[in-house]
């Protein structure tokens, strides 16, 4: 019922989010940092569970960028941790509930048990047609693009066979990889290195609230600012067009 109020073909949406905000949130209650991100955990939990009910098709969650390593070491491996148990803690879940998991960035910085929590999380919810989760750690877009270029640099090839291999050169699966919806939390209004070849066309959504605090109810909201977008494509509004 909500979700065909909604938005009409929510199964061919891909919604991308900035997950911003999670330091402040923690700073503002006087608690440190990896509070913050442990909260962050729980909103994606539960910002999952939303996506999979409402039935969008792509969820894509921006979880650690490549210049994120830059952060004191002590938060990035608190950050890792986090993520791995995330992993361990909702594979099962994710496969229970038809979600297909899959993991774009880089993998070779990542840790040996880490690269092999992904692997498995993505062999046992490679079945799953609900729901397309993507997550992306130690991602760079610009990486993405150049790697791509790389891929098929002597090629003839077209936009669309470009936008494939931007795709395979991040392991970004799925029907189409073009974002529809581009949310950031956290107040900031940057796209921070994230899909910037598929965002070509994204409508963007900015919110102030902090990620930790993002709950259901805020996506529902940021659905309904884009069912109401007109979304043109470079061409003319039909009535102009006449
Ligand atoms: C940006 O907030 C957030 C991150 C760099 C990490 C995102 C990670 C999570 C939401 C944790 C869990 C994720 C998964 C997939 C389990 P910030 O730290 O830059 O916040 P600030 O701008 O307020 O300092």
């Amino acid at each position: 019922m909500m979700q065909r109020a909604l938005i009409s073909q929510p199964r061919s949406l891909h919604t991308a989010i900035i997950m911003d905000g999670n330091g402040r949130w923690a700073a503002a209650r006087g608690l440190p940092r990896g509070y913050g991100h442990k909260a962050g955990g729980d909103a994606v939990r539960r910002v999952v569970q939303a996506a999979a009910e409402l039935g969008l098709g792509t969820l894509t969650l921006y979880a650690f960028s490549g210049d994120n390593w830059q952060r004191p070491e002590r938060e990035v491996s608190s950050l890792m941790r986090l993520f791995h148990s995330y992993l361990l803690s909702e594979t099962e879940k994710c496969a229970s509930h038809g979600i297909k998991l899959n993991v774009i960035g880089r993998r070779d910085r990542l840790s040996p048990p880490l690269i092999e929590a992904v692997r498995r999380a993505e062999v046992i919810t490679s079945r799953g047609s609900a729901l397309q989760l993507n997550i992306a750690i130690d991602y760079s877009s610009r990486d993405s693009i150049i790697n791509a270029a790389r891929l098929i640099a002597d090629a003839s090839f077209s936009r669309e066979a470009f936008s494939r291999a931007v795709a395979d050169a991040m392991n970004l699966k799925g029907p189409s990889s073009d974002v529809d919806l581009l949310i950031r939390t956290g107040g900031e209004q940057r796209l921070s290195d994230f899909m910037l070849w598929e965002s070509a066309y994204a409508e963007l959504y900015f919110t102030d609230k902090m990620w930790p605090d993002f709950e259901r109810a805020d996506l529902e909201i940021a659905l309904r600012s884009f069912q109401a977008r007109e979304r043109r494509f470079g061409r003319l509004p039909e009535a102009a067009a006449i």
